[in-house]
């Protein structure tokens, strides 16, 4: 297996180390009106990865993955995968004449032979995707992770109903409970959590949720536990895209230490996905 990173594509890096794959090149530039030049150089036999991290430019890294995609088929890759650890436009469902663009995305990376992702938050649309999809999760990591947080008798939140599914399997692992609390979004930049599960009253806490974006859920979730008088309070993500200035809210309303993974490279990627992925291509 070759794998052949992107322009966001470091992770291929550690891949590499840890499967004994090697490490292909690929010549990714712009051309002076904008438009893309790729070139793939050696020779592309057997199965092809490439390692893209989609978060930063989402448009401009889809269609460099896509073209890439292509030209490797094109010169003779059995089969391309994609490690796409996160992949952009997975929170949007469409309302009201909204696009859907998560199933215009299965459709663009139709000459993918199977795509690697972590803790997608829309599972549900998996059979949409022309190909096969492997959902990993990154919980368990960040899970190894907080057993060396500072905390006494803490419990995990997750700051909406749907992170309840990634909560609970850092809670799990932990053996320690877990609770969820009602957030309603206004936009893409507002939410209101208005209370807290009692159960957390006086507690250490540890958010878990599957991404930071513009930080509002996570500072709200925090007023909202310190407010009922909650002590510590942690946070844990897979995916720290960290829109503006999400990290510096996030302390500033009272965060020990906020954590992420590398599936997007930020300042807070103290948990690395290369095990958990590096495992999954060596089994297929
Ligand atoms: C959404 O439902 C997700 O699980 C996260 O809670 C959300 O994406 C976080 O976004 P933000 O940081 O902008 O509040």
């Amino acid at each position: 297996m070759l794998l052949i990173p992107g322009s966001q594509g470091l992770l291929a890096v550690k891949l590499s180390r840890l499967t004994g794959f090697k490490l292909g090149y690929a010549q990714l530039e712009k051309l002076p009106n904008g438009e893309k030049y790729i070139r793939v150089s050696g020779e592309i036999t057997g199965d092809v990865v490439i390692v893209n991290s989609l978060a930063h430019n989402p448009d401009e890294m889809i269609m460099e993955s896509l073209f890439l995609a292509e030209t490797l088929k094109e010169y003779g890759a059995k089969r391309v995968f994609a490690v796409f650890p996160y992949l952009p436009y997975s929170r949007e469902r469409a309302i009201r004449g909204e696009a859907f663009p998560i199933k215009a995305i299965a459709k663009i990376f139709s000459c993918l032979d199977r795509m690697y992702v972590v803790d997608f938050h829309l599972e549900d649309m998996i059979p949409e995707f022309p190909f096969e999809v492997v959902n990993l999760t990154a919980m368990e990591e960040l899970a190894k992770y907080a057993e060396n947080f500072d905390v006494k008798d803490p419990v995990v939140i997750a700051p909406d109903e749907e992170a309840l599914r990634w909560a609970s399997i850092v809670a799990e692992k932990l053996g320690i409970d877990c609770y969820y609390m009602k957030k309603i979004r206004v936009d893409a930049e507002n939410v209101i959590i208005e209370s807290a599960p009692h159960e957390a009253q006086g507690k250490d806490i540890i958010i878990v949720d599957d991404m930071i974006a513009t930080g509002s859920t996570v500072v709200q979730a925090i007023k909202v536990l310190k407010r009922i008088g909650c002590g510590k309070i942690y946070v844990l993500c897979t995916h720290p895209v960290l829109a503006a200035d999400a990290l510096r809210r996030i302390f500033e309303n009272g965060a020990e230490e906020v954590i992420g993974t590398d599936t997007v490279p930020s300042p807070i990627s103290y948990v690395s996905v290369a095990p958990i992925i590096a495992k999954a291509l060596v089994e297929s």
